[in-house]
């Protein structure tokens, strides 16, 4: 469903992706590993049309790679970005609005939000709060949650744990690798343990390039591959 072909990303003069091709299929919840300043966060906004220099991305058959990013965003592939970036002063139920900018009919908005209260009853029950107020977590949840609202058809989402205290994370995680059969998910995250336990295929990146990948279950039982390149033993 997401197919890519020798990535370059980068930003003004400084190209910080080179060569990175990869797939995402459906029904699949990958992951992106590497330390920090790896380039994940660069990767995930080139997919949106941000950070793209050269390369091929094609969704669902059609190359997007020269599309602008709220054509890309209207095709279906919503991002939720490290640091959340909601509306602080606005309530929950109204950052749950703006995250239904797709076209979309009353009656359907109305379905679309009580599928997202359903997956976080937290949210329904904080609806008239501002965001602002909310803690690390639910933010966390409000963003994945509005970036629902659209339906998208390919979740990217950046560092979902950060911040959270471990079994926050892990929930949210689980709650993340659940909505996989929906909408497939394309995930950056620094939990290697939580990440080999619950994606997929795992594609780690070093620079801005891949230097390992495959499924996260054969590199969870690889002690070589774990210590050389997950730092866990
Ligand atoms: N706006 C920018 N202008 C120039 N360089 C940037 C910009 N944003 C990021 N970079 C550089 O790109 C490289 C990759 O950054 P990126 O944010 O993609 O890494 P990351 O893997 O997401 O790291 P982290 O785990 O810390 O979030 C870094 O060297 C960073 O300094
Ligand atoms: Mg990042």
């Amino acid at each position: 469903m997401l197919e890519v072909h020798r990535l370059e990303a980068g930003y003004g003069p400084f190209q910080v992706i080179s060569d990175v091709s990869l797939v995402v299929r459906p029904g699949e919840m990958v992951a992106l590993l590497g330390p920090n300043g790896a380039g994940k966060t660069t990767l995930l906004k080139a997919l949106m049309g941000l950070t793209w220099r050269r390369g091929k991305i094609v969704f669902q058959g059609k190359s997007i790679e020269h599309l602008p990013p709220h054509r890309i965003a209207h095709l279906g592939i919503a991002i939720v970005l490290e640091g959340r970036s909601l509306f602080p002063e606005m309530t929950v139920y109204e950052n749950l609005l703006v995250g239904a900018y797709r076209p979309m009919a009353r009656q359907r908005f109305k379905e679309r939000l009580s599928e997202v209260y359903t997956l976080f009853p937290i949210l329904k029950n904080r609806e008239k709060q501002l965001a602002g107020t909310l803690s690390g977590g639910e933010q966390q949840m409000l963003a994945i949650a509005r970036a629902l609202m659209s339906a998208p058809k390919l979740l990217l989402v950046d560092e979902p744990t950060l911040g959270l205290a471990p079994r926050l994370g892990t929930e949210l995680l689980r709650l993340l690798s659940n909505l996989k059969a929906e909408v497939p998910i394309l995930l950056a995250e620094q939990n290697v343990a939580l990440t080999l336990e619950l994606a997929d295929r795992v594609y780690v990146l070093e620079e801005g390039r891949v230097v390992l990948e495959g499924p996260a279950k054969d590199m969870l039982q690889d002690t070589r591959v774990r210590e050389s390149y997950l730092g866990i033993r």
